[in-house]
């Protein structure tokens, strides 16, 4: 979906800038090489950037939660003795 008409930006191009470090609309502007015409935009596309970074935390909250499981584990796995 295109969020800036303008610089012919979609959904997809912002979610990419988000995931490589934009945190502000001016942020993935400038690292999308982008710059602000209108800014009809600005509100949709601080949308995106919000939702892009919510899930993004959300997923590594998950990869941490799995790898501390992973840890703890194989803490478990290493104080077992091998039985004679
Ligand atoms: S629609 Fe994005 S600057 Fe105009």
């Amino acid at each position: 979906m295109y969020v800036c008409v303008c610089n012919a930006l979609t959904d997809k191009d912002i979610i990419e800038a988000s995931g490589r470090g934009a945190r502000t609309y001016d942020d993935a502007f400038r690292m999308l090489g982008a710059e602000v015409c209108c800014g009809q935009c600005r509100c949709m596309a601080e949308e995106v950037i919000e939702s892009a970074a919510t899930k993004s935390i959300r997923v590594e909250s998950h990869a941490a939660y799995a790898l501390k499981v992973c840890q703890g584990v194989t803490r478990r796995l290493g104080r077992l003795q091998p039985s004679s």
